[in-house]
């Protein structure tokens, strides 16, 4: 069964600005996960670079480059279209892996499914 779970409120993501950080339980194991607006739609991914499966932000939350275009990663400069997730350019093996959000009366969601399930809290 589909849920969703609090994220944020809308006015806490700016476009091409600071993303808002969670965790998820992806496949059993607890993953860093960030939330980003992009061109008015708000995106949400893994902090896991497909280069080396390494978390991507060079400072908390800092995804975007400088142009606001595009997801970098800092560690090798891996870009990844917002929207997609998919790899632009850079060392990328594939893509970044996406998970499902939605935004309505001023919050967003993040959707649970077979392989994202709330991280449990300690
Ligand atoms: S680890 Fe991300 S580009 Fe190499």
């Amino acid at each position: 069964m589909v849920e969703t779970v609090f994220l944020c409120p809308s006015e806490a993501l700016q476009d091409s600005a600071l993303a808002i950080a969670f965790e998820v339980s992806y496949f059993g194991q607890i993953e860093a996960a960030f939330v980003v607006r992009f061109q008015g739609e708000v995106h949400a991914y893994l902090n896991r670079c497909s280069h080396v499966p390494m978390q991507m932000d060079y400072q908390p939350n800092h995804f975007f480059d400088s142009t606001g275009q595009w997801l970098i990663c800092a560690t090798h400069g891996a870009m990844y279209d917002p929207p997609t997730g998919h790899c632009r350019m850079g060392p990328c093996r594939g893509g970044l892996i996406k998970i499902a959000v939605s935004e309505a009366h001023g919050e967003v969601h993040w959707h649970t499914s077979d392989k994202f399930q709330p991280a449990l809290s300690p």
